[in-house]
């Protein structure tokens, strides 16, 4: 480190880290995403370039993914699952980036055969995390699992890039790319229409008034017809009700769920 920046690190510690963490993430113990903060921003080299992460992330929504490392068997069976579906995210509007701690030329070279290996184009981009810098910094790690490589973390932000959910797996233990993509349609329609989902909710299904809501806020959204109580602390939509409220088309009545 030249003297110059020794004397700026003394008066900024944090000016070196690759990752600009908000001073309030930094109190006490390490910072760990959770719901609702925005995540943080970082420069990376991926197997597409360099990235800034929030101008890329920013007005769509973001699947972001760490994996332990290239060239493993159980990741490799994700980038190919997460490869084969990224055509369904793209109709979400949504997309796909993953992290590992390996070179990008590695990941470039493993993303190939992975598409070789099962016929899926790896089309989003892979952070090369040399080092685990940002794995470490943004909460990928659990020093239970591996002391230096990353989890198997999967974050969904919203296009104003919050954390909106969060899925941590073990390393042995490869991730469930359709509970992605179920969270992803719960998430949207919970913003489109302010309602709740149910238990393995899928589009179509019933929806639910949310319990922040009173009888009369929910009379006030969905229309007086358009829940019903099955208990005091259970109520459900009819279908139809929220989409109509969200149409501003009061008469249009109910319609049916869509066929799945
Ligand atoms: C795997 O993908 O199988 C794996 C990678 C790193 C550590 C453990 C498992």
């Amino acid at each position: 480190m030249t003297p110059l920046r020794f004397l700026s690190s003394v008066l900024n510690p944090h000016a070196a880290d690759p990752v600009k963490l908000p001073p309030g993430y930094r109190n006490g113990a390490d910072w760990v995403p959770r719901i609702g903060d925005i995540f943080p921003d970082f420069e990376a080299e991926t197997t597409l370039g360099p990235i800034r992460f929030h101008a890329w992330a920013e007005g769509r929504w973001t699947v972001l993914f760490s994996q332990p490392g290239a060239f493993t068997p159980v990741c490799s069976t994700e980038l190919g699952s997460l490869a084969e579906t990224a055509p369904e995210l793209d109709r979400r509007g949504a997309q796909a980036i993953g992290l590992t701690p390996d070179p990008v030329g590695d990941l470039a070279n493993w993303c190939a055969d992975v598409a070789e290996l099962f016929g899926a184009p790896i089309r989003f981009p892979m952070i090369s995390d040399t080092g685990g810098a940002i794995a470490r910094a943004c909460g990928m790690t659990h020093p239970k699992e591996s002391p230096d490589l990353p989890i198997r973390k999967t974050l969904i932000l919203d296009p104003a890039l919050h954390v909106r959910m969060i899925f941590e797996y073990p390393l042995r233990i490869g991730r469930g790319t359709d509970e992605i993509l179920r969270v992803l349609d719960a998430l949207q329609e919970r913003d489109r229409l302010d309602v709740a989902t149910p238990a393995d909710w899928q589009p179509g299904d019933v929806l639910l008034v949310p319990s922040a809501f009173s009888d009369a806020e929910a009379d006030a959204r969905f229309g007086a017809g358009g829940w019903q109580p099955l208990r005091r602390y259970l109520r459900v939509l009819v279908p139809g009700a929220a989409e109509s409220r969200v149409a501003g088309n009061r008469n249009s009545g109910p319609r049916l769920p869509r066929q799945r």
